[in-house]
């Protein structure tokens, strides 16, 4: 497939830096019962790269989202998106939610419209777009989600697995420059997560930055450019994916375990069964490495 280039670019140095497309500088955000949502919180996410946001139960992954597409007002601090600072206006708004996408956790808090294309027509009628366009948009979005077959039904009659791959829908149809997704995969069983991984992936080939939480620490890990981890409310570290081994300290702090193919390639490494150099993220990219060996 044709990668345009990490800054979703046709051209462009693949090797330099991709510009900050969404910044949090020092956020902080208490909830009207006084619930500490952010606390003083800063982060960046650059064009066209993968992102996951991890972090304990509580820590404040959906609280941040929420702030991204400004359904939240930081009290404190600032959100910038690609350079300026968040315009609250209703105009300003609706621009940067045609652009940040935002699927939520659950489902039943995004499903509104009864119908399943009705509501995943929603956001592209929205933005103005003539109805040939929304049908195109609307078709393509449910079959990447595999679900064409579903269009006609009622949304609250759907399992809760299907309701999510209808929001992942609603969302893919607008076409948005950075996509976030609230722990996308809980709940979705083994095909339907292997799929969902190939739209990712085909998402990131057309330069679409991807901002995901998940509890999945392997996958993070596997999957990830840039991890960045969560706290109490506060950003504590955020680190190329490949560099996660050196920031256990800060992974045990927040109660997250490292991924389990980093304690087994430790055993590997100290049973001399592979080589020091070598830090697949993967099992099968272990498995590769391993065979390579015997060969
Ligand atoms: N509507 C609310 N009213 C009051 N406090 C809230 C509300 N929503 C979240 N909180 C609190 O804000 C803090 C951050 O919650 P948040 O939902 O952002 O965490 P999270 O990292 O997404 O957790 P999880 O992994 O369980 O989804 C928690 O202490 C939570 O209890
Ligand atoms: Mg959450």
């Amino acid at each position: 497939m044709r990668r345009v280039d990490a800054c979703g670019n046709e051209n462009g140095g693949v090797d330099a830096p991709c510009p900050a497309l969404l910044e949090f500088e020092n956020v902080s955000f208490t909830y009207p019962d006084g619930q500490p949502g952010l606390d003083k919180c800063s982060l960046t996410i650059r064009e066209g790269s993968r992102n996951a946001l991890i972090g304990a139960n509580g820590a404040g992954k959906t609280t941040l989202f929420l702030h991204a597409n400004g359904l939240f007002r930081p009290q404190a601090g600032m959100v910038r998106y690609a350079a300026h600072p968040i315009d609250y206006s209703r105009a300003g708004l609706r621009r940067l939610r045609g652009e940040v996408g935002l699927v939520f956790q659950n489902p039943d808090q995004q499903l509104f419209s009864a119908n399943v294309r009705e509501d995943v027509s929603f956001g592209p009628l929205n933005l103005g777009l003539d109805q040939k366009t929304v049908r195109e948009r609307v078709d393509a979005a449910l079959d990447a989600v595999r679900m064409s077959g579903f269009a006609d039904r009622l949304a609250h009659t759907l399992s809760f697995g299907q309701k999510k791959r209808v929001c992942i829908a609603g969302v893919l149809a607008m076409r948005p420059r950075l996509l976030i997704l609230d722990e996308p995969m809980a709940g979705l069983d083994h095909a339907m997560r292997k799929e969902l991984l190939s739209v990712f992936d085909s998402l990131y080939g057309q330069g679409i930055t991807l901002l995901l939480a998940t509890h999945d620490i392997d996958f993070a890990f596997r999957w990830a450019d840039r991890i960045h981890l969560m706290a109490a409310g506060r950003c504590v570290a955020a680190f190329d994916a490949e560099n996660l081994a050196d920031n256990a300290e800060a992974l045990e702090e927040a109660a997250l375990p490292l991924p389990d193919i980093i304690g087994l390639r430790r055993h590997l490494v100290g049973t001399r069964a592979l080589d020091d150099s070598r830090a697949p993220r993967s099992v099968p990219e272990l498995l590769d490495l391993l065979m390579q060996r015997s060969i």
